[in-house]
């Protein structure tokens, strides 16, 4: 309410994981292929690879993770492949699968009221389009969910986090085809109607904006164009449409979220081209809320898709459903801003996935992301005030090269001052300006797999996992300073940073 000077008893606190990269047991309990694991290891200054094979020459290969530009992720005849001799994180991540009671157990002592994690398509559905869902699949899940019901945290799911079941890639070059609307809906469903009375928070596509960047990593898509992501993200929007109508019929106390990768953009100088630049780059974003959350596809990206003679594959009824069932609440992934400019400036600062320059004010980590201590005040306000919908942080924190020193600890005091930071930004969000916000899930709460580049050096837990970038370690788990200083955060809901 309007006097509340903090965040309310029912705010959510908690971390944030994804199947691919933290969950491991690849091959385990009949789970099938998905595109991350076809995806090898890489680094700041090197990207990663999707492995392929061609089946009729036997030729085999890599080709460098595709962002932002229009090609096939693999060579015309191939397809994505596991093979001999490359290593890929997603295969044993770091091993959630053999782990879940020890780190949900972690995560009730830091006082968690909420855990994020996918669900890994393929391990319910192996290909994607089977007839019948797997049940050793369903199981763990099951597990899952009755141990995080045993300290009383509530599960957050995330039913597609980068993860497209890779047969669905091959056979019907992934969310570019209508096809994949049934199966995910199939899917959504099983796993909705399973998990009745224990999951009462589903989010559908994980930074569903991604598409845009990367149609393998957002969509399964191995021939990405902009016609193929812009079909690919339609189907995206009416899957996400009908699973809230079956949800809400199947279980009326389930809330479907929309997922966005959220960063503002700052213009770098008073320019008004400058200004008009970051509002016009900022339509790339918000096309996808405007959608997803607000029910309507906005003129300015009809306009566009006009512009290039892009001609979706659509029905009247899709757009009625999108009109009719948005998504519940939106939430985002918001790690920093990033900064844009129609002058020619030296140095373009490049976070993973984000392009920008650099902003002079602000401080960068080893990979080039931005802290900005005010992010999550404005992110929240402008959401909140062209959406008029709840909100949640589902991500947010920093990646680092963490080490465990001699005392057997991780004396990670970077990490403690960006959460400070940011956690501080959010409260003057809630308290000062009265956004509607559930909850907050740091990302990466338990040490796992870097999306962007793969390494396990790119670290963000709470907790340490001892396990290097090519394999080695015993998978032990380590809380680091930052552990214990969450643990007061919530302790205190949010009042002693
Ligand atoms: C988001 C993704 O892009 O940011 C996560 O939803 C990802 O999957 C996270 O891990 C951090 O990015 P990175 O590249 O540092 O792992």
């Amino acid at each position: 309410g309007v006097f509340n000077l903090a965040f309310d008893d029912h705010f959510l606190w908690g971390g944030a994981t994804a199947a691919n990269q933290y969950e491991g047991g690849y091959r385990d309990g009949g789970k099938g292929l998905s595109t991350a694991d076809v995806m090898t290891a890489g680094a700041y200054d090197k990207p990663r690879r999707v492995t392929w094979k061609n089946p009729t020459t036997g030729a085999t290969g890599g080709t460098p993770m595709q962002f932002g530009q229009a090609g096939r992720q693999v060579p015309e005849g191939a397809e994505p492949a596991v093979l001999p001799g490359e290593y890929y994180p997603s295969h044993i991540a770091t091993d959630f699968y053999h782990h879940y009671q020890e780190d949900i157990k972690l995560m009730s002592e830091m006082g968690f009221k909420v855990f994020r994690l996918s669900i890994n398509w393929a391990r319910i559905f192996p290909n994607g389009d089977d007839e019948e869902p797997n049940e050793a699949g369903l199981a763990f899940y099951d597990h899952v969910f009755d141990e995080c019901k045993k300290y009383d945290i509530e599960p957050l799911v995330t039913l597609s986090h980068y993860e497209t079941p890779l047969n669905l890639a091959i056979k019907y070059n992934g969310w570019a085809s209508r096809k994949l609307i049934d199966f995910f809906v199939k899917y959504a469903t099983t796993v909705i109607e399973r998990y009745k009375g224990k999951v009462h928070y589903y989010l559908t596509f994980n930074e569903i904006n991604m598409i845009d960047m990367s149609g393998f990593l957002g969509g399964g898509i191995i021939n990405a164009t902009e016609q193929t992501r812009a079909q690919g993200a339609h189907n995206q929007f009416v899957a996400s449409a009908l699973t809230v109508r079956a949800a809400h019929k199947i279980d009326p106390d389930v809330k479907i979220g929309q997922m966005l990768a959220y960063s503002p953009l700052y213009a770098l100088t008073a320019d008004p081209n400058d200004q008009l630049k970051a509002q016009v780059d900022m339509q790339d974003t918000y096309f996808f809320a405007d959608v997803q959350t607000g029910g309507h596809y906005p003129a300015y990206r009809l306009k566009k898709y006009a512009r290039d003679g892009i001609k979706l594959d659509d029905t009247p009824e899709d757009y009625e459903l999108l009109a009719h069932y948005p998504a519940d609440f939106l939430s985002f992934s918001c790690y920093g801003s990033n900064t844009v400019t129609t002058h020619k400036t030296a140095g373009s600062d490049a976070g993973n996935f984000m392009a920008g320059v650099k902003n002079p004010y602000l401080k960068t980590n080893a990979w080039g992301w931005a802290t900005d201590p005010q992010v999550l005040r404005i992110a929240l306000n402008n959401l909140y005030d062209r959406y008029h919908k709840p909100l949640w942080v589902v991500e947010n924190g920093i990646g680092w090269a963490d080490e465990l020193t001699a005392d057997g600890k991780v004396h990670d005091s970077y990490r403690i001052e960006y959460l400070q930071q940011n956690i501080a930004a959010m409260r003057d969000a809630v308290t000062l300006d009265g956004v509607d916000l559930m909850g907050y899930t740091m990302w990466g709460c338990i040490d796992l797999v870097s999306a962007g580049t793969g390494e396990m050096k790119k670290r963000y837990g709470f907790v340490y996992v001892d396990r290097d970038d090519q394999g080695n370690g015993t998978l032990a788990r380590t809380p680091k300073d930052s552990f214990y200083w969450y643990k007061k955060v919530i302790a205190t809901n949010g009042e002693d940073l």
